[in-house]
């Protein structure tokens, strides 16, 4: 039987706060002149997360070939216990949260440690942050809810203050989609959430076999191509263009040099699009790219140094039976 609480209790349960109000659509149109009118055509990956991107993404979890969230989730149902104890955290700030289905891992153990008073998913998509904050307050009675709508790389600074010792979650290897400098730019400004007695926990993809990499980001459903053509949905619906998605092929290639996974979709002839938004004509020759997603792999040592450079020491290093994907506790460098 589903729980019941009194409605008065749920609502004053949970706060959200929305800081996109237009500024998202400004934000893709600045993207799309910036990334489409370039010689290597680039879209920045979160134009993929409308509603059915996000969607998307879900099912993408659950395929046999993506084995991050797989590898996630048997490392948190092993460690949250320890981590809740080490960091006697009362409140988890998640971003880029989405459906929160690991974070629940995470809340159990800071619950049964009796330390849980709050929950802050930050996210760009509204519905996950609305549909999360109204389940996890049923699920967790007593939990506060403090949902932030908005970009984490424009709105950092709308994370409520702490209310007590904070783990700051980001997991899942969402890291690994900055590129290398504004990576760090990012981790600084997460660093800027933290306190003395606070703690960030980042999932992030290790480097391995390029095959079972490559496998990952192209499945034999086809899902993380339609993923990926997702954000041609996305242009035509708020820009008015007129793409066919289905003029593009899902690329997915191992960057050796970098250690990168990028994503591109390649125009499988000459055409022409037109963003009416805009008012901006856009060409692809044949074979021609358009890069929507890097997804950078890491070593220890990559890592060390993208949190050394952002002030922060790794505290503990916890990866799954085979090696494949961390889960990394840091906290600020003492002064
Ligand atoms: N943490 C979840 C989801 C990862 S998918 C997991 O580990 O499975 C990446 C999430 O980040 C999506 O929910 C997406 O909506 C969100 N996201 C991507 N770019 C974002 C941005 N710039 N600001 C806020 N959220 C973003
Ligand atoms: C959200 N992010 C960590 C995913 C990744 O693996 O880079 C997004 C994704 N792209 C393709 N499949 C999944």
């Amino acid at each position: 039987m589903e729980p019941v609480f009194p409605t008065e209790t749920l609502e004053s349960a949970i706060r959200i706060d929305s800081h996109l109000d237009g500024a998202e659509g400004r934000s893709l149109a600045e993207d799309v002149l910036d990334g489409l009118t370039r010689p290597f055509k680039e879209l920045p990956p979160k134009h993929f997360y409308d509603a059915r991107g996000a969607q998307l993404f879900d099912q993408i979890c659950e395929l046999p070939e993506y084995y991050p969230t797989r590898c996630e989730r048997t490392i948190l149902s092993e460690r949250a216990k320890e981590l809740a104890e080490l960091t006697g955290a009362v409140e988890l700030v998640e971003l880029g949260s989405g459906t929160a289905a690991k974070t629940r891992v995470l809340l159990d153990a800071l619950s049964a440690a009796g330390t849980l008073e709050r929950y802050v998913p930050v996210d760009v998509t509204e519905s996950m942050v609305r549909e999360s904050a109204e389940t996890l307050t049923a699920e967790y009675p007593g939990l506060q809810v403090h949902g932030v709508i908005g970009d984490f790389e424009r709105h950092l600074e709308q994370v409520p203050p702490a209310i007590g010792p904070r783990i700051v979650a980001f997991l899942g290897g969402t890291i690994g989609n900055f590129p290398p400098g504004s990576r760090r730019r990012f981790l600084r400004q997460i660093a800027g959430l933290l306190g003395e007695h606070d703690h960030l926990l980042m999932g992030t993809d290790l480097v391995k076999d390029p095959r079972v990499l490559e496998a990952a980001y192209d499945d034999s459903q086809g899902v993380t191509a339609e993923f990926n053509r997702n954000v041609l949905h996305v242009l035509n619906r708020e820009l008015g263009a007129d793409f066919d998605p289905d003029d593009f092929e899902h690329v997915a290639l191992f960057d050796t040099e970098h250690e990168w996974i990028e994503m591109r979709l390649r125009a499988r002839r000459e055409l022409s699009a037109h963003l009416s938004g805009l008012d901006l004509p856009v060409h692809f020759d044949a074979g021609e790219e358009l890069r929507t997603e890097i997804s950078a792999k890491f070593t220890p040592e990559r890592l060390e140094g993208d949190l050394a450079a952002a002030g922060l020491e790794l505290s503990r290093w916890l990866t799954d039976p085979e090696g494949l994907f961390a889960l990394t506790l840091s906290a600020r460098r003492p002064l």
